[in-house]
């Protein structure tokens, strides 16, 4: 199998971020679209990406592309796909169609078509397939790690066939035993420690820490951990699946990571959301990497065994889901930085053009992302 040829889905705003990220990951032909990153890559690659990526959601193989006018076309071009590398016997399989602006607009209709050509090619009597009306089975089924997903795009009579190689998102690292309230996803506090290019040699904050999330992702940046060592993939299931080259890949994943003597202090009002922060950090391994206090925000001040300048990362509450006055505990937050940290850097979180003005601080640098379905300003201060 030569060269693959990719697209990673990542949250929107962190495009350029994650095709960076890829280039440094040895992607060639890395182009950043709206929502994703399109690129090649070998088998190697794909395993690499997929174990160690921090931003991008997951990854997608992009199996043929051709135009369709009817549902009989759809299918007999669908059938021409080598599905036998990628459908083994123990998977179950889910189709997901989406259509824009093209004769073919019944989704349903659309992943029957494609459903029925992988079964045809395969020769099997019957294809396990888990439906969109069986979301349950669907979550249970990726949780083992044995539903292989296929993608169909239908966009002007031009169709695209993608397999997921991801499985579970990415972002679900797998420590996150209890989420807080409103928490920020991992590839997003990822890509925010990377666009402050924080180093591990620079204290980290992390006040209003919620679940852990920035401290967590910093931590596992620090001890040069890959995200992905305990993820579930589908493509071990993959009838051309390279047992030895994937083993070689998580084997060297595991030789770059080291322990590291970084300060990374989490804080936060809520003791019980601390508490369960605290047990988010052990499982993810670095319970005792990460300092964790339970404190005000507006008590921050920089600790007394910390001389040199650091940064400060934070998600503050919105005022929707955590319930707050939301307008005061920024302004709180600006005037905290501007009278408490002279040389220190900040990376925060604001939903809106008020809390922007209520923080009042400079911004020296900004992005957008979307987070929990609404754009989210991300600020370097
Ligand atoms: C949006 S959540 C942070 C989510 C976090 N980034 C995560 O990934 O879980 C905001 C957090 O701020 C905390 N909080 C609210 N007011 C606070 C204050 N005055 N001081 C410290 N923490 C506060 C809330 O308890 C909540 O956990």
């Amino acid at each position: 199998m030569g060269n693959l040829s990719c697209y990673a889905v990542v949250v929107p705003g962190l495009e350029t971020m994650a095709g960076d990220e890829l280039n440094e990951l040895a992607a060639h032909n890395v182009q950043v679209e709206e929502g994703g990153v399109s690129f090649t890559t070998t088998m190697d690659g794909l395993f690499r990406i997929n174990l160690r990526s921090r931003i991008v959601t997951r990854v997608l193989i992009r199996l043929a592309s051709f135009r369709a006018m009817s549902f009989p076309e759809l299918y007999n071009k669908s059938r021409k796909v080598a599905w036998e590398h990628y459908i083994g016997s123990q998977v179950s399989v889910s189709v997901r169609a989406s259509c824009k602006t093209s004769k073919l607009m019944h989704s349903g209709r659309a992943e029957q078509a494609v459903s029925d050509a992988v079964r045809d090619r395969l020769e099997i009597a019957s294809l396990k397939t888990v439906s969109r009306k069986d979301e349950a089975g669907a979550i249970e089924a990726n949780n083992m790690g044995n539903e292989q997903q296929i993608l169909l795009r239908i966009e002007n009579n031009q169709c695209t066939i993608s397999l997921d190689t991801s499985g579970e998102r990415l972002d679900r690292r797998g420590y996150r035993l209890h989420s807080g309230k409103a928490p920020v996803r991992e590839t997003i506090a990822a890509a925010m420690l990377r666009w402050m290019d924080w180093s591990v040699d620079e204290p980290l904050l992390t006040p209003m820490c919620g679940s852990g999330t920035f401290a967590i992702e910093a931590a596992w940046i620090a001890e040069k951990r890959a995200p992905g060592l305990n993820h579930r993939f589908p493509f071990i299931h993959w009838p051309v699946f390279k047992q030895k080259r994937w083993h070689r890949a998580v084997e060297k994943a595991r030789a770059m990571q080291s322990s590291s003597s970084v300060c990374i202090i989490a804080s936060e009002l809520d003791a019980g959301i601390l508490k369960q922060a605290r047990e988010n950090a052990a499982l993810a391994g670095v319970g005792d990497v990460i300092s964790f206090e339970k404190l005000d925000v507006c008590r921050l001040t920089v600790p007394e065994n910390i001389s040199d300048p650091g940064l400060i990362v934070c998600n503050p509450p919105y005022g929707d889901r955590v319930k707050v006055d939301v307008k005061s505990l920024y302004k709180s937050l600006g005037e905290v930085f501007s009278q408490q940290f002279s040389g220190w850097r900040m990376a925060v979180m604001v939903p809106d053009q008020i809390c922007e003005n209520a923080l009042g601080l400079k911004v020296k640098k900004r992005f957008k992302i979307k987070h929990g379905g609404r754009w989210v300003h991300v600020l370097s201060v």
